[in-house]
């Protein structure tokens, strides 16, 4: 990326189909290797664009959060994923894309978020925890963690997190 790394400038929109392939491609990068994409598939980005969110620069994606409103239970919203470009890092931005999630859920009275992660993913869980996140318990311990070892998978352990907003 050869632009400024400051938040000037950055545009907020909502999520369409053509963003798919765009995310598929930095998530790895993102993740310093990780690949999840088998985790983020392309009927969000038909179905719950509403909820999905992407920070944008010179019409390059620096940030993206992706999340939905839960079908069965209608006070509730999830965060699935939010990754931000790693130049981008620290200045606020991750949380700027959660404020946005959060105003939409206030609007559609989904009082109650949830998000998890990797129990390796260190940044992640301080970053959720800062934001005020509080860990669930889990059926597992990784690290002195809780964890929900059959999350996404059989054997996909993730730390669960829950926050309620507040109305
Ligand atoms: C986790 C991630 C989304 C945070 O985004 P970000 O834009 O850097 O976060 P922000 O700058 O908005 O930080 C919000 C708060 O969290 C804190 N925070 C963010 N990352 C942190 C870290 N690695 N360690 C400690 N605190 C952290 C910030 O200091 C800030 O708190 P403050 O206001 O008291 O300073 C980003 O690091 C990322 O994309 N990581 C790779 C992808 C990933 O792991 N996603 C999460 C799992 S789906």
């Amino acid at each position: 990326m050869n632009q400024d790394s400051n938040l000037n400038d950055i545009t907020i929109r909502n999520g369409n189909p053509l963003d798919f392939e765009k995310i598929i491609k930095v998530q790895p990068l993102w993740w310093n290797g990780r690949d999840l994409t088998s985790l983020i598939l392309k009927i969000f980005f038909i179905h719950f664009r509403d909820t999905i969110f992407i920070a944008e620069k010179g019409g390059e994606i620096v940030g993206f959060l992706i999340g939905f409103f839960s079908q069965y239970f209608s006070n509730e919203a999830y965060i699935h994923f939010i990754g931000i470009h790693p130049h981008f890092r620290k200045k606020g931005l991750g949380l700027s894309l959660y404020k946005k999630f959060f105003n939409l859920c206030n609007l559609n009275n989904r009082t109650v978020i949830h998000a998890a992660t990797s129990p390796i993913n260190k940044d992640s869980i301080k970053f959720h925890v800062r934001l005020g996140f509080i860990i669930e318990p889990g059926d597992g311990e990784i690290d002195g963690i809780p964890v929900t070892l059959n999350y996404y998978k059989i054997n996909n352990p993730k730390v669960i997190f829950k926050k309620h907003l507040k109305t």
